[in-house]
């Protein structure tokens, strides 16, 4: 693993484990934000097998992509970056236009990667396939930085807990691959694994100092460098983020990583259509409450200049949980102003009343000003 601070672009992975979260749509929105507010950014479809970012990013894909580049070995990575409609943002296809290759050998992968770490961006976002196969785990580990997508529905939160425990053990495998020993031991622990209960990694790392003291010292390190955010999309009412905490528990309990909230993502009905061939809703709606709150995720990591670690200013609140519930309280009592009022009302009426309307949404844009500004230490 990298730890990409100290690096030109920061890679950000983005799983979640189930399908239908939202992985594709977080990315794109995500990637286009970051666009915006200046910053160079390249993403790249590698939900081989499944590839959409093209039609999420309203791009019709007629430039050769990963599933080219897999099967012909005279293409170079670098003809496959290409522009987009959109400022500062590149793409990277899937392979739409050469399907299969969804079984990348570790080498494979590892050249792969080896060329979207020398890319020229600020930010590079990898879209990544559902599941926690060693395809998506091994790309997810490429950095510190990866982010999780889930649903508040328990069996989204559950494959997300199963994806962040098959990374930390792949990562270790990975990690003390030419450690017979280690390797031996690990392979040991799964076999023994019993069904409904869960090996914790601190009672793994123990048995592993049993083997060898300095290598489990290691293995302790290594997991603390595990960072990843989660992204809390699809929400309907501030309660979704009790599921949320409940996952970092299980997390922080059975994994020994903690999970941090990077924030959270409303149902939003403008969304709904897989495919699309207008300009995505982060664009489109920009005064809209997704294009806000993708900003507010886009915000954290550029204010962040040691992002994973979230630059945040805990004496205002508990922790990135607490923070996104604040968000969430706000965006729902924006909700309530600005709700349309049925009923007759008269022209004057009405206008007096769009003037308070305007007046209390004034209000809450500085409020929301304001949390922000009170939320993030700026950089420096
Ligand atoms: N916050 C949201 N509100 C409503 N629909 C959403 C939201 N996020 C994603 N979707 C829709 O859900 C579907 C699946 O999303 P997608 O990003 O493709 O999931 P994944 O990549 O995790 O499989 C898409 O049609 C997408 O537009
Ligand atoms: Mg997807």
């Amino acid at each position: 693993m990298v730890i990409t601070q100290r690096r030109h672009s920061k890679i950000i992975p983005v799983a979640g484990g189930k399908g239908g979260v939202g992985k594709t749509e977080i990315t794109a929105a995500l990637g286009l934000r970051l666009g915006q507010l200046g910053y160079r950014v390249v993403m790249i479809d590698l939900d081989l097998g499944g590839s959409n970012l093209h039609s999420t990013l309203a791009i019709k894909n007629r430039n050769p992509g990963l599933g080219n580049y897999f099967s012909d070995r005279s293409l170079a990575f670098e003809t496959l970056v290409s522009p987009t409609p959109y400022d500062n943002v590149f793409f990277v296809p899937g392979d739409v236009l050469v399907a299969g290759m969804p079984n990348l050998t570790f080498a494979q992968k590892k050249s792969l990667l080896k060329h979207v770490e020398n890319l020229d961006a600020d930010y590079v976002l990898l879209d990544l396939g559902s599941g926690a196969s060693n395809n998506v785990v091994d790309f997810f580990l490429v950095s510190n930085s990866g982010l999780v997508v889930s649903s508040p529905h328990v069996g989204s939160i559950l494959n997300a807990y199963s994806f962040l425990k098959n990374a930390a053990y792949r990562f270790l495998q990975r990690a003390f691959a030419k450690d017979k020993e280690i390797t031996a031991y690990l392979r040991k622990r799964v076999r023994e694994r019993i069904p409904g209960k869960p090996t914790r990694m601190t009672d793994l790392i123990d048995g592993m100092a049993e083997v060898n003291t300095e290598q489990a010292a290691k293995a302790r390190r290594f997991v603390n460098l595990l960072q990843p955010s989660l992204v809390l999309n699809h929400v309907r009412s501030v309660d979704d983020l009790n599921i949320a905490e409940s996952l970092r528990e299980l997390v922080s309990k059975n994994v020994d990583i903690y999970l941090q909230n990077l924030g959270a993502v409303a149902f939003h009905d403008g969304l709904a259509s897989t495919y699309r061939t207008t300009s995505p809703p982060v664009l489109a709606e920009p005064g809209g409450l997704f294009a806000a709150q993708i900003d507010r995720l886009a915000q954290k990591i550029v204010q962040s200049p040691e992002f994973p670690t979230l630059a945040l200013d805990t004496n205002m609140y508990e922790d990135s949980y607490a923070l996104t519930r604040i968000e969430l309280q706000y965006d729902q009592a924006n909700a309530q102003q600005t709700a349309p009022s049925d009923g007759a009302i008269s022209e004057s009426d009405a206008e007096e009343f769009l003037q308070v309307m305007a007046q209390q949404r004034k209000q809450i844009q500085e409020l929301q000003g304001t949390v922000r500004m009170l939320t993030m230490r700026g950089p420096g």
